[in-house]
C-alpha cells in the first residue's frame, strides 16, 4: 500500500544535500520527501498556505498526477527523474522574472552536476541535443495585485523511462545523453544551489545578470522560426531574444511582437 506521509530523505539525497548546505541558503533548509504524491506542486502549495518558509522544498520519487505547462501531463515514474517544488515568496520587482531565473538556474544546476550544457526554449524548457530534458512549472497565488507565494516546480528526466516511447523523438534524458549513471542527489543539490544564487540575484534587484544568462543559453535558437498561440491568436515569425522583463520578442510581418504567455512551438 502506498503511503502519502513524508519519509526520511534517502541517503542518495541526504549526503550531497548536506555537503551543499552552505551554498543553498534557504533552499532546501526544509526538504519534505515522499515516495509518491499526485503532484509536488500541490503539496508545496498546501505547505505555503500553512505559512511554510521561503525555500521549503517538496520532492518525490514518483508523481501520479504530475503536470506540465498548458495543462499537459508530466509523466513521473518512480526513480526515473527529479520531481521537485520549492516555495518562493518573491518581492514585487522579482516576480515577473521568476520563471526566467528558474530556467537559467536549473540549466546551471544540470551543467554543474553532469557537464551537459542545456539550452533554453522560452520561457524555461531545457533542451539537450535538440530534445527536451527538463521543464519548469511556476504557479503563483495572489491576493489582488500582491503575490502571496509562487510554487516553483521542476521536473528533470534522468532515465529514459521518464517519458513514453512515443515522444522519444522530442524528449531525452540525462543518462541517455551521457551514456552513464547520474547521481540524483548531486543533481538536486546543484539545482537548489543554482536556484539560491539566481533567485538571490533577482531579489537583490540584479536582474540583468539573470536576463543575460538566459540569453546566452538561448543564443543558438535566436533566428529560429516559431509559431505562437495565445489569446485566441496564432502568429508565425522569427524568435529574437527576451527583453528586460522576460518577454520574448518575435519578428512577425507587422513588426516586433512581445510574447508574455501562450504556447511557443519551434517550426
Ligand atoms: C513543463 O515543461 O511543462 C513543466 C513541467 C514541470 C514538471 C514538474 S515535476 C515537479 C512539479 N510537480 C508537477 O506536477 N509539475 C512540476
Amino acid at each position: 500500500m502506498k503511503s502519502n506521509l513524508p519519509e526520511p530523505l534517502p541517503p542518495e539525497f541526504a549526503e550531497p544535500l548536506a555537503r551543499s548546505a552552505d551554498r543553498r541558503g534557504s533552499f532546501g533548509r526544509r526538504i519534505v520527501w515522499y515516495r509518491e504524491v499526485p503532484s509536488t506542486n500541490d503539496v508545496a502549495a498546501a505547505l505555503a498556505e500553512q505559512e511554510a518558509d521561503e525555500g521549503c522544498v517538496v520532492a518525490a520519487n514518483a508523481q501520479s498526477a504530475g503536470r506540465g505547462r498548458h495543462g499537459r501531463r508530466w509523466i513521473s515514474p518512480a526513480g526515473a527523474g527529479l520531481y521537485v517544488s520549492a516555495v518562493l515568496r518573491p518581492q514585487g520587482h522579482a516576480a515577473p522574472l521568476v520563471t526566467i531565473a528558474a530556467g537559467v538556474a536549473i540549466a546551471d544546476g544540470v551543467q554543474q552536476a553532469t557537464g551537459l550544457q542545456p539550452g533554453l526554449k522560452w520561457p524555461n524548457d531545457l533542451y539537450v541535443a535538440g530534445r527536451k530534458v527538463a521543464g519548469v512549472l511556476a504557479e503563483a497565488s495572489a491576493h489582488g495585485d500582491s503575490i502571496q507565494y509562487v510554487i516553483l516546480g521542476f521536473g528533470i528526466n534522468v532515465l529514459p523511462a521518464a517519458y513514453p516511447a512515443e515522444i522519444a523523438g522530442l524528449t531525452t534524458s540525462l543518462e541517455e545523453e551521457l551514456g552513464r549513471q547520474v547521481d540524483r542527489g548531486l543533481l538536486l543539490a546543484e539545482c537548489l544551489s543554482s536556484l539560491a544564487l539566481r533567485y538571490g540575484e533577482l531579489q537583490a534587484g540584479r536582474l540583468e545578470g539573470v536576463v543575460d544568462a538566459w540569453r546566452r543559453r538561448a543564443a543558438p535558437t535566436r533566428g529560429r522560426r516559431v509559431r505562437w498561440e495565445g489569446n485566441g491568436t496564432v502568429l508565425e515569425g522569427v524568435a529574437d531574444t527576451i527583453d528586460e522583463t522576460g518577454a520574448l520578442l518575435v519578428r512577425a510581418q507587422g513588426g516586433s511582437v512581445r510574447i508574455t504567455s501562450g504556447v511557443l512551438t519551434w517550426l
